[in-house]
């Protein structure tokens, strides 16, 4: 009889706000014990789960595999801690590592400091016991070391990932600070995109920058896992990798995808600036969906939804300004933003939906609609809310009989 698989305790880190999303979404794939923390959820699982997580998570930006705990009051015993773990069952002697430290409410406060008294422990050993010692490397190295210190405790773990998650490849580093991935992902769920496109409802962007949130909704929509263009993990080149595992998850991910995108709803965004039009149809090409998303400049005063298409969802991440003045200015363009909302009024039975994602709520005061609910989440550092609008008339507010300026 085989031997059951091994299980792990695994941590998923996600930006604050986003992890009761990701429980959902690790219980999905097939996590059986998932809970929330602060910025993450811990879960337990076998490698292949571990190995999903990387593939198939759309809000995660870490996976970390907890390796043991161990007492870190001082730099003697960290190193002594480190040094408990037999790293040659993780490491060539001549591989290569790097090492991130984290530490809060600890007597060692210096994460750089820290993190050199872990390598050393590492190297130390290899030398030790091989002669040869593994090099520090920041360029994808072979194990990537994670240690969060946490009163005067430090967790020791493997970076499956290796790098954020977030980073799905279809977008080159730099551009006017676009969403990142996994917040344009939850802000989608949060928004109801997975049902309506299961019903071939449009998803429509007005103002869609670099195209983010039309992406990821292709993605979701597509049954694309967002993990699927990445060619560099933290685990390929970690000595218990288990490739067969991670080719059969791959070669099923590519099933789905050629499956997936044949049944792809309309989705088109609009913007009326052409660098972030342009930006946005290169970041399509590289997302593999050209041909599945739609872009074009456009002023938001000359938006139009698609003739003939079923109702859906638009999303949409307006300029929020973060100068008083620059607020100010913006009222007019949220009001239009309201008025082209009301034209989607319904005449059947369905009704659209829409998500202003705005670290300005205020600002969607002047929109003249209700909103049903909201949502508070962070954009960075920024505290920003989602605001959720079913678009039909009842919810419209009159501005001029409500006083409305
Ligand atoms: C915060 S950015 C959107 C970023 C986008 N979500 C992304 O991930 O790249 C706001 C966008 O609104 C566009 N915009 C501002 N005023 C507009 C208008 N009147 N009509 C159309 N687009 C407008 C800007 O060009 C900018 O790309």
């Amino acid at each position: 009889m085989s031997m059951p698989p091994k299980q792990y305790q695994l941590f998923a880190t996600t930006p604050k706000g986003l992890e009761l999303l990701l429980v959902d979404e690790l219980k999905a794939l097939g996590a059986t014990e998932a809970s929330e923390k602060l910025a993450g959820v811990n879960f337990t699982g076998d490698l292949t789960l571990a190995y999903k997580a990387c593939l198939w998570s759309r809000l995660a930006n870490r996976i970390l595999l907890k390796l043991r705990q161990v007492p870190a009051a001082t730099p003697e015993e960290l190193y002594e801690g480190v040094q408990s773990i037999a790293w040659d069952e993780h490491l060539h002697p001549e591989g290569t590592l790097t090492v991130n430290f984290v530490t809060s409410q600890s007597q060692i406060t210096h994460t750089l400091f820290g993190a050199q008294k872990v390598k050393d422990a590492i190297v130390d050993q290899f030398r030790d016991k091989y002669d040869v010692r593994p090099n520090v490397s920041q360029d994808q190295p072979d194990i990537n070391i994670n240690v969060y210190v946490n009163r005067d405790i430090a967790t020791i773990s493997l970076d499956l990932s290796g790098e954020s998650l977030h980073r799905r490849k279809y977008r080159l580093d730099g551009g006017s600070a676009p969403l990142k991935e996994n917040l344009a992902a939850a802000i989608l769920i949060r928004a109801g995109w997975p049902a309506i496109a299961k019903e071939g409802g449009l998803l429509t962007d007005p103002m869609c920058g670099s195209g983010t949130l039309l992406i990821e909704g292709a993605l979701m929509a597509a049954d694309i896992a967002p993990g699927l263009s990445r060619e560099y993990f933290g685990f390929l080149n970690w000595k218990q990798h288990q490739p067969a595992i991670w080719e059969k998850l791959k070669e099923e991910a590519v099933k789905r995808r050629d499956n997936g995108i044949l049944s792809l709803p309309p989705i088109v965004g609009f913007d009326e600036d052409s660098d972030a039009i342009k930006n946005a149809f290169e970041n399509i090409e590289r997302a593999g969906l050209l041909g599945k998303i739609h872009v074009e400049r456009r002023e938001l005063a000359d938006f139009v939804s698609k003739a003939n298409s079923l109702p859906g969802l638009l999303i949409v991440n307006p300029p929020y300004g973060e100068r008083l003045g620059e607020i100010e200015d913006l009222g007019p363009l949220y009001t239009l933003l309201g008025d082209k909302l009301k034209t989607l009024a319904p005449e059947g039975e369905r009704v659209w939906k829409a998500a202003v994602f705005t670290g300005n709520p205020e600002l969607g005061k002047v929109m003249g609609i209700r909103a049903k609910k909201f949502y508070a989440l962070y954009n960075g550092a920024i505290p920003c809310k989602l605001l959720l609008f079913d678009i039909s008339p009842e919810k419209f507010i009159d501005r001029n009989r409500e006083g409305f300026r």
